[in-house]
């Protein structure tokens, strides 16, 4: 039995007291949460979010990565409401259409890294990655090539927690206990120069021997039988991880090699998140379907995209006239209120040129983290570009050695960054992940930063006085 609740937040009839009985919470020691309880959050503006207590906070991770206009944009919230009194619902089945969804692929079509051909739509990243996973087994089907199914991720990947998301996901807490991947998914190494370098290797080094990796995997498995590879740009939940220089392009080029399609999840790096429009942009990627989620609609509205290039369209299209219908699509495909707020949040970064933002501030965050951070004993990497960044703790900063995850550092890192008012995200490895909402401006970087730094020093002086962590 677990505990009941205790202290003064969790009253009878607190916000809290009725979570702990009533909600089931994601990404949650739900034992644990019956005696802590939740943060409960009630307001938003531009980069802060409030709590029930009145606390204010600078959300620097948007969220989750994702509410890229900030808290309380006026405009989505117009947008929607106009959408909802115009047509509240329809839908794409059985070749109905309604504005929404053909501006939004327009729209989409337009601004994409390559030339795709179409987009389709659900309403998560998670879902966005299943169906890209079933177009491209139908696609593979209707070449006939029906032994041709794997599907490759990347240890420490991350696209998400639908049954083939969770299996392209290479991250252990999304695997145990859910028996997942599925067969049929397997994993290529995790492209981390600081942790996966060998002893004097350089990065292009490190690159190559990545790719023949990959190649040593899909002749393994046999070429006929390996689907489409999945990657996102810049690894986000895995810890942020940017690969080596020149990473992509030799990837692209194995897969090439054996007819395997690339898939390039956008829903962290997707509208500006890296200094460009997509993440495969600023990484070098050519891919032949894109996923994206979360930005597109600052997500005020959940809503997620599948854009597919022209030959993966005819291969759906072939199929799908064999069959008499493309079997596919969610009852809310395409949810014009979300389409709408969707297209409004493009707009907003087209008119406040978003790239441009990140491309003034980006550097900020990036050079003041490194500079205040780098050379902190705890902290053995700072990475990332644009306006995602992290900051991994080590115990051992020579060795690139790791704490014992059972200290949990990272957590209570971010846990003290609460009581110092910002919001990080802890990640597997003791990594603090950044990703503000994509309109914040340098002095709030500052703010962020310094309220960071607090918590970094209040954790250096802890974990000195509990002999965790050996600091000079
Ligand atoms: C790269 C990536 N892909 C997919 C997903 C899954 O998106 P969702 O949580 O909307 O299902 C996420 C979520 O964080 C993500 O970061």
């Amino acid at each position: 039995m677990t505990p009941p609740p205790t202290g003064s937040a969790l009253r009878a009839n607190s916000n809290a007291a009725r979570d702990i009985a009533s909600v089931l919470h994601p990404y949650t020691d739900l034992q644990v949460h019956q005696t802590v309880g939740p943060m409960v959050m009630t307001r938003g503006e531009g980069v802060r979010v409030w709590d029930d207590g009145g606390k204010e906070y600078i959300e620097a991770v948007a969220g989750l990565w994702c509410a890229a206009l900030g808290f309380n944009n006026e405009r989505l919230v117009q947008a929607a409401a106009a959408q909802m009194r115009k047509l509240p619902f329809y839908h794409g089945f059985t070749a109905k259409s309604h504005e929404p969804l053909i501006e939004l692929s327009e729209m989409l079509l337009a601004r994409a890294p390559v030339p795709m051909s179409k987009a389709f739509f659900a309403n998560s990243g998670s879902e966005a990655n299943d169906s890209a996973v079933k177009m491209v087994w139908y696609f593979n089907n209707a070449l006939g090539r029906t032994s041709k199914k794997k599907i490759i991720g990347r240890m420490k990947g991350y696209h998400g927690i639908t049954v083939a998301a969770a299996s392209i996901t290479g991250l252990v807490n999304n695997h145990r206990a859910f028996d997942v991947p599925l067969p049929g998914f397997i994993h290529t190494m995790c492209p981390h120069f600081y942790h996966g370098a060998l002893p004097g290797e350089t990065e292009e080094a490190f690159a190559t021997r990545c790719a023949d990796e990959l190649e040593k995997l899909i002749l393994a498995e046999g070429p006929e039988t390996v689907a489409a590879m999945w990657a996102e740009p810049i690894m986000g939940a895995g810890g942020v991880i940017l690969p080596p220089r020149g990473y992509f392009p030799k990837i692209q080029a194995v897969l090439r090699k054996y007819d395997v399609l690339f898939v390039a999840d956008e829903v962290i790096c997707g509208f500006g998140r890296t200094g460009n429009y997509w993440g495969s942009q600023t990484l070098d990627i050519e891919p032949d379907i894109l996923t994206c989620a979360k930005a597109l609609s600052s997500s005020y509205l959940p809503i997620s995209g599948v854009l597919v290039n022209e030959r993966v369209f005819q291969g759906l299209a072939a199929q799908s006239h064999e069959i008499g219908t493309f079997g596919h699509g969610y009852t809310y495909s395409g949810h014009p209120v979300a389409a709408a707020v969707a297209v409004e949040t493009l707009k907003i970064y087209d008119e406040i040129g978003i790239v441009d933002h990140v491309r003034a501030v980006g550097p900020h965050l990036q050079s003041e983290l490194r500079r205040r951070f780098a050379d902190h004993p705890l902290v053995g990497e700072v990475r990332g570009t644009g306006l995602i960044a992290a900051v991994e703790l080590v115990a051992d900063k020579q060795a690139h050695a790791n704490f014992d995850p059972k200290a949990k550092v990272g957590a209570r890192l971010a846990k003290l960054g609460e009581e110092h008012g910002v919001i990080s995200r802890a990640l597997p490895s003791d990594v603090l992940a950044f990703s503000p909402p994509l309109v914040i401006m340098a002095e709030e970087v500052d703010e962020l930063l310094n309220r960071f730094s607090r918590a970094l020093d209040q954790l250096t002086v802890e974990l000195r006085r509990e002999s965790i962590a050996v600091v000079a």
